[in-house]
C-alpha cells in the first residue's frame, strides 16, 4: 500500500496518523470474506443486518455490494469525499467512494487504465452507482477552470442521455433502457481531459409500445409538460397527452418527478454540454416528429388487384409532420402506401396494407428515435472529447441494462440478458485470473477451485456456427418465408441438445411435457435463472427493417438533422447489401466492450436490489437470495477464500497488529515481513494458517483474523490504559516541569529584581555618601583656597600696607601736610616749655602740710597739673621725711600704727593724734619712789603710766601703776609701787574698749594663764591710744601674734568664774572724762561715758 502515500498533501497525512480500518466498529462483517461460517443464511443475515443499520455497502475482497437503499442517505456528502480521499481500501468502512479512490488513484500514481463495471437487475441502482462514481472522481480530480468545464460536461451529459434514454419500467422509475459505457480520459497528472461514451442498443420499440404500467421515454413527457406554449406552438405539439397514440396513457405522470422540471434542466444540461441552439430545435423538431407519426392513421383501400392499398385517414397530422420536418409530403404519403423493392437493377413497387402501413410508420418512428439517440452520444462525444493528442489514461464505466426476467421476454430481454452473460464470464475471468495473478505474483501455491462458468451460456448465444444469435441470423438472411415459427424450429434442432437450452419442441423429449413452457417459447438456464422468451418478433426485430423508400423520404427532408440521420436513403451510396442484423450489430459492439474492458484494471461493484416495491427499509430476503446467487456472491467469496481468506501487505498488518508481540511494539526496526514472521510465531499461529508472499500475509481463515482481532481489541484497552498512565504521567511531569520552570524564571526575577533594588539602593547611597564627601573635600579644599587666597589677599593688603606706610614714611617729609602737626607740636612743645618755667616760679613751701598750688593755665594740662601736685607732694613728704631722725621715725611710727588702729574707729582717737607719745609718765629709774618697783623689772620699760583699775565687784576705781615691758604687762600699787600682777605678753590675748571718747578698756587674760585667775583688768587711762597703740606693737615684735583690739560698746569680761557685759550708756559729764563704772548685776556693768 505504499502507493497509498503518494501524492497526500500534508492534511491527509495528518488525517492517516490515526490509524483505522475496515475492522473497526463492524457491523457483521464488513467484508464477506470475513464471514463465517460462510454459507447463503449467513452470508443474507450479513447483508441484511448491515442494511438495516444503513450499511448498503459491503466487500468481497475488492468487489463492493451495494443494495439500493431506495432513500437518500446522507453518506455522499463532500465530508465523505474528503474522509474516502486518499484512504486506504480498506481502512474506513465499505463505501463506494472507496472503490472509486482506489481506482482513481491506482490510475493516476500507478498508470493503470480502470474500469468500473457496474452490474445488477434493473433497478438495483447501477446507473446512480456510476453517476457517483463519476461525481466522486470529478470532486477529488484536479481543479482549475478549464478541467471544471470538462467536469462539468461530463456529468452534463447525464442528464441529457437519461431524459432520452430512460423511462419508468415496473422495476425502476427511472430505468435505463439502453447500455452505456463511458470512458473517462486523463492526462498525467490525473486532471480529466474528456470522455468518449459508448451506447449499446437502445430500447426503441418503446417508442410506439409501451407494457402495462410503463412509460415512453422520459424526454417525451419532459416536452409536453415543460415547453412554453410558444414553444409547443413551433413544434406543433399540445400539451395534453392523450393526444398522442404513442404515450401510454395509464401511468403518464410518475411519482416524485417533476417532467417540467426535467425538462429545463435537460435544456440547461444541453447548452452546458455544447448543443447550439439550432441543434437543439432540431432534436426537439425530430422528438415531435415522432410522437406525432404515431397519430397518423390507416385505412384501407380496395384496389382493382383485390388486395387492399392503405391510406392515411386523416392527412392534417402528416402534414403538420412535414412542416416541421421540411419532407415532401406525398413522398412521405407515397412511402407509406407503396414499397419498392429493388432486385437486379430492377425496381419493383408493391402496395402496403394497413398493417404493413402501421408497420412502417412504427419502424420509422423507432429508427428517428433510436438514431437520434445514437447521434446525441456522437454530439455529445464531439463535445466532451479530449483536445489534445497526448497520451491519456482512461477509466471506464459501464452501467448497462440489468438482468432482466418479465412475462413476456422479448428479442431485447435477449439481447439484454446476454449482455449481462457476458458481463458475468468477464467478472469471472478477471476476478479469478486477479486471484490467481495475485497468488502467482506473491508466490503462493495456487489451488484450483471449481466455480461456475457461464462460458457455456454464452456460447448457446454467440456460438458463429451454433449459437442462437447466428441461427436468428441465418433465418434472417435465408430466402423463401421467414417466421419466427421457422427460427424456433431451427432452434430446437441444432441447440436441443444443449444444457443451457430447454424448449417444448425440441425432439428431445425432456421438457414435451412442461407445460409451463407454451409452445411459442423457448428457454434458457441463464446464469442468473431460467427465462422463457416468446420467438415473436425476434426475427422482424433481428432484420430492424425499415423500408428504402422511408430512409429515402427521410433523406430527401429539408432537415439536417434528419438526413444526417438517414445516411442510406441518399440514392447515390445505394447499398445493396444488407445492413447487418440488430443481433450481429450487438454481438460485435459487445465483443468490442468485452476486448476493451479486458485490457484494463476491473473494479466491481455489484448492485442489489432489495425488494420489488422500490421502497426504502424493505429487505426482501428470497429476492436478495436469487441475486446472490445469480450474481455468484458466494462462489465469489469461495474463490477469494479458497487460498486465503484475507490478505494484507505487511506494512498495514504489522502496523495493527505489533502491539501483540514484545519484540515489535512499539517499534519494528527493520523489514515489515521479517516483523510480521516474529509476531505470528509469538502469537503461536498454526503454521498452515498463513502464507508469506512477496509483499503480502495471507492469512487461511477468517478465524484466524479475527483471533486476531479479539487479541488485538484486549491489546488496545490494556495499551489505552497503559498510555492514559503514561499521558498522565507525562502531563503531570511536564505541569510540574514547567512549574519548576517557572519558578525558576520567578525566582531568577525576583531576585534580579531584588539584587536590582539592593544595587540601586547601595548605588544611591553610594552616590550621596559619595557627593557628602566631595562635598566636604570641595569645601575643604574651597575654604583652604579661599583662606590661601585670603592669606595671599591679606600678604598683600599688609605688603602694600607696609609699603605704603614705607614710602609715606620716606616721603611724609616732603609733604605740607604734615607741618600742621609739626607746628601744633612744636606750639605744645612751646606751652609745655612755659608751663614747666611758669610752675618752677610759682612753686609753693616745702612744708607737706602746704596746701597751696597754683592754678592750672591750660585745661589740656588738668591731669598733668594734678600728677605735678602730687608728685610734687610725694617729693616734699620725701624731703621732709628725710630730715628726720631714728627716734623721730620710731615716734612717727607708732602714730601711723595708732591711726591705722583707731581711725574713724574710736572718738577719743582724733584727740590722741596732737599728743606726743611719751611713754614714761612716770620717771621709774629717776623717781626714787619706785626704786624697788624699779629693781623688780629689769627690763627696758616701755610704758610706765599711773591707770585706774575698776573693781570688778563695785565699779569703784583705784590708781595703779602700768608698766609694759618688751615681756610683761605689769600692774604695781601707786603708792608702794608693789607689783599686783604680772602677766606675761603672750598671755594677753585681747583688749576691748568702746567706740566713745572715753578711756575705758579692758586686758582680756588667757583662761588656764596664771594671772587670769583672778579674772580680766577692767581699766581707765587717758592716754588710752598711746598705751592700746604700744601694747599692740609689743606684742607684735616680741609674740610675732597681732594683738586682737575689739571696739564695741559691749563686751564680756571674765570675772573669777563669772562673765560679766560691759556695756557703755550716754552718762553725765560730771566726772570729767572719767567714766563711771556701775554694777548692775551679776552679769552687767555699766560704764557710762560722757
Ligand atoms: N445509492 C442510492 N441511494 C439512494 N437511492 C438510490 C441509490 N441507488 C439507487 N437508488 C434509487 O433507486 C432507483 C433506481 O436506481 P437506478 O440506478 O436507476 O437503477 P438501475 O440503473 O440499476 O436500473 C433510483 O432512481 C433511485 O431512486
Ligand atoms: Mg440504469
Amino acid at each position: 500500500m505504499g502507493r497509498l502515500h503518494l501524492g497526500m498533501n500534508a492534511d491527509k497525512m495528518a488525517k492517516m496518523e490515526v490509524k483505522t480500518s475496515l475492522l473497526d466498529d463492524m457491523i457483521g462483517v464488513g467484508d464477506m470474506v470475513l464471514l463465517e461460517p460462510l454459507d447463503e443464511d449467513s452470508f443474507i443475515n450479513n447483508l441484511k443486518k448491515r442494511f438495516d443499520h444503513n450499511e448498503v455497502y459491503t466487500y468481497i475482497g475488492s468487489v463492493v455490494i451495494s443494495i439500493n437503499p431506495y432513500r437518500s442517505l446522507p453518506i455522499y456528502t463532500p465530508e465523505k469525499v474528503e474522509e474516502y480521499r486518499n484512504r486506504n481500501f480498506y481502512e474506513l468502512s465499505p463505501h463506494i467512494f472507496a472503490l472509486s479512490d482506489e481506482a482513481y488513484r491506482s490510475l493516476r500514481d500507478q498508470d493503470k487504465d480502470q474500469c468500473i463495471l457496474i452490474t445488477g437487475e434493473s433497478g438495483a441502482g447501477k446507473t446512480e452507482a456510476s453517476k457517483l462514481v463519476m461525481s466522486y472522481v470529478a470532486a477529488v480530480c484536479g481543479k482549475g477552470a478549464e478541467v471544471n468545464q470538462v467536469k462539468e460536461q461530463l456529468l452534463q451529459s447525464n442528464p441529457v442521455l437519461e431524459a432520452f434514454g430512460n423511462a419508468k419500467t415496473m422495476r425502476n422509475d427511472n430505468s435505463s433502457r439502453f447500455g452505456k459505457y463511458m470512458d473517462i480520459e486523463f492526462d498525467f497528472k490525473g486532471d480529466p481531459l474528456g470522455g468518449v461514451i459508448s451506447n449499446y442498443l437502445l430500447e426503441k420499440s418503446r417508442v410506439v409500445k409501451q407494457p402495462r404500467g410503463e412509460r415512453n421515454f422520459h424526454i417525451f413527457y419532459q416536452i409536453l409538460s415543460g415547453a412554453s406554449e410558444e414553444f409547443l406552438c413551433k413544434l406543433k405539439l399540445e400539451r395534453d397527452f392523450s393526444r398522442y397514440n404513442y404515450l401510454g396513457l395509464d401511468s403518464a405522470r410518475v411519482n416524485g418527478v417533476d417532467d417540467a422540471a426535467n425538462f429545463r434542466t435537460v435544456r440547461n444540461a444541453m447548452q452546458i454540454v455544447g448543443f447550439m441552439d439550432h441543434e437543439t430545435q432540431s432534436v426537439f423538431e425530430v422528438v415531435a416528429a415522432v410522437l406525432k407519426l404515431g397519430n397518423i392513421e390507416f385505412k384501407p383501400e380496395s384496389r382493382a388487384n383485390g388486395l387492399d392499398e392503405s391510406k392515411i385517414k386523416d392527412k392534417n397530422e402528416l402534414k403538420e409532420i412535414c412542416e416541421l420536418t421540411g419532407i415532401d409530403q406525398s413522398v412521405l404519403e407515397r412511402a407509406f402506401s407503396f414499397r419498392t423493392v429493388e432486385a437486379k437493377q430492377e425496381k419493383v413497387s408493391t402496395t402496403l396494407n394497413v398493417a404493413q402501413a402501421y408497420y412502417a410508420r412504427d419502424a420509422l418512428a423507432k429508427n428517428l428515435y433510436s438514431r437520434l439517440f445514437s447521434w446525441l452520444v456522437t454530439r455529445i462525444n464531439e463535445s466532451i472529447k479530449a483536445q489534445t493528442k497526448v497520451r491519456k489514461k482512461v477509466m471506464g464505466v459501464l452501467d448497462i441494462y440489468g438482468f432482466e426476467i418479465f412475462e413476456d421476454n422479448s428479442f431485447e430481454q435477449f439481447i439484454i440478458n446476454y449482455c449481462n452473460e457476458k458481463l458475468q464470464q468477464i467478472f469471472i475471468e478477471l476476478t479469478l485470473k486477479e486471484e490467481q495473478e495475485e497468488y502467482i505474483r506473491e508466490g503462493i501455491e495456487w489451488t484450483h477451485i471449481e466455480y461456475f462458468n457461464n462460458a457455456i451460456i454464452c456460447d448457446l448465444i454467440e456460438n458463429n456456427q451454433t449459437g442462437i444469435l447466428a441461427m436468428l441470423d441465418e433465418e434472417c438472411l435465408r430466402p423463401g418465408t421467414v417466421t419466427d415459427d421457422t427460427f424456433l424450429e431451427k432452434l430446437n434442432q441444432v441447440c436441443a441438445t444443449h444444457q443451457h437450452f430447454e424448449s417444448r419442441m425440441s425432439k428431445c423429449s425432456r421438457f414435451l411435457n412442461d407445460t409451463s413452457l407454451p409452445h411459442s417459447c423457448f428457454r434458457i438456464q441463464h446464469y442468473a435463472g431460467k427465462v422463457m422468451y416468446q420467438v415473436e418478433g425476434f426475427v422482424d426485430k433481428n432484420n430492424d427493417l425499415l423500408y428504402r423508400d422511408l430512409s429515402q423520404a427521410m433523406w430527401k427532408a429539408n432537415h439536417s438533422l434528419i438526413k444526417a440521420l438517414f445516411p442510406e436513403g441518399n440514392p447515390a451510396k445505394i447499398n445493396l447489401k444488407r445492413p447487418p442484423t440488430a443481433g450481429s450489430q450487438f454481438k460485435a459492439s459487445v465483443a468490442t466492450l468485452m476486448k476493451n474492458l479486458q485490457t484494463k484494471n476491473p473494479n466491481y461493484i455489484r448492485c442489489i436490489k432489495p425488494n420489488d416495491k422500490k421502497a426504502a427499509h424493505i429487505f426482501n430476503e428470497a429476492l436478495v437470495c436469487h441475486q446472490i446467487r445469480y450474481l455468484g456472491l458466494l462462489e465469489n467469496v469461495r474463490v477469494r477464500r479458497a487460498g486465503y481468506a484475507f490478505r494484507q501487505p505487511y506494512e498495514p498488518c504489522l502496523e495493527r497488529y505489533k502491539m501483540l508481540c514484545k519484540q515489535t511494539w512499539p517499534h519494528w526496526r527493520g523489514p515489515a515481513r521479517a516483523g510480521v514472521e516474529v509476531l505470528f510465531n509469538e502469537l503461536r499461529i498454526p503454521e498452515e494458517e498463513f502464507s508469506f508472499g512477496r509483499s503480502k500475509i495471507f492469512i487461511r481463515n477468517p478465524r484466524t483474523l479475527f483471533k486476531l482481532e479479539d487479541l488485538r481489541k484486549q491489546r488496545l484497552e490494556d495499551l489505552a490504559t497503559l498510555i492514559g498512565k503514561i499521558y498522565r504521567g507525562w502531563k503531570c511531569r511536564t505541569h510540574f516541569l514547567l512549574m519548576k520552570k517557572c519558578q525558576v524564571v520567578i525566582a531568577s526575577w525576583y531576585r534580579r529584581y531584588s539584587q536590582q533594588k539592593k544595587y540601586q539602593k547601595i548605588k544611591s547611597s553610594t552616590i550621596t555618601v559619595q557627593s557628602y564627601i566631595r562635598g566636604w573635600k570641595a569645601r575643604k579644599q574651597l575654604r583652604e583656597l579661599k583662606h590661601l587666597k585670603r592669606c595671599n589677599e591679606a600678604a598683600t593688603v599688609i605688603a602694600a600696607y607696609w609699603h605704603g606706610t614705607q614710602v609715606r614714611r620716606e616721603y611724609r617729609k616732603f609733604f605740607r601736610a604734615n607741618a600742621g602737626r609739626k607746628i601744633y607740636e612744636f606750639t605744645l612743645q612751646r606751652i609745655m616749655q612755659k608751663y614747666f618755667l611758669e610752675m618752677k616760679n610759682k612753686m609753693p613751701s616745702l612744708s607737706p602740710i602746704d596746701k597751696n598750688w597754683p592754678a592750672r593755665p591750660y585745661l589740656f594740662l588738668e591731669s598733668t597739673h594734678k600728677e605735678l601736685k602730687r608728685i610734687f607732694h610725694l617729693w616734699r613728704c620725701k624731703k621732709y621725711r628725710d630730715q628726720f631722725t631714728d627716734q623721730q621715725k620710731l615716734i612717727y611710727e607708732e602714730k601711723l600704727e595708732a591711726s591705722e588702729l583707731f581711725k574713724d574707729k574710736k572718738a577719743l582717737y582724733p584727740a590722741s593724734v596732737g599728743q606726743p607719745f611719751q611713754g614714761a609718765y612716770l620717771e621709774i629709774s629717776e623717781n626714787p619712789k619706785y626704786k624697788k618697783l624699779k629693781d623688780a623689772v629689769d627690763e627696758k620699760i616701755i610704758i610706765a603710766e599711773v591707770v585706774n583699775k575698776i573693781n570688778r565687784a563695785n565699779g569703784k576705781a583705784a590708781s595703779r601703776i602700768f608698766l609694759l615691758t618688751k615681756n610683761n604687762v605689769l600692774l604695781a600699787d601707786q603708792k608702794s609701787g608693789t607689783i599686783k600682777s604680772e602677766v606675761p605678753l603672750g598671755d594677753v590675748t585681747k583688749v576691748s574698749m568702746s567706740s566713745q571718747n572715753d578711756g575705758f578698756f579692758a586686758v582680756h587674760l588667757k583662761e588656764g594663764s596664771e594671772a587670769a585667775s583672778k579674772g580680766d583688768f577692767l581699766l581707765s587711762s587717758d592716754h588710752l591710744i598711746e598705751m592700746a597703740t604700744k601694747l599692740y606693737r609689743t606684742t607684735l615684735s616680741q609674740t610675732k601674734q597681732k594683738l586682737n583690739i575689739e571696739i564695741s560698746d559691749e563686751f564680756l569680761v571674765q570675772f573669777k568664774q563669772d562673765k560679766v557685759c560691759v556695756k557703755f550708756i550716754q552718762g553725765s559729764q560730771k566726772n570729767g572724762n572719767i567714766p563711771t563704772c556701775k554694777r548692775k548685776n551679776n552679769r552687767l556693768l555699766e560704764v557710762a561715758v560722757p
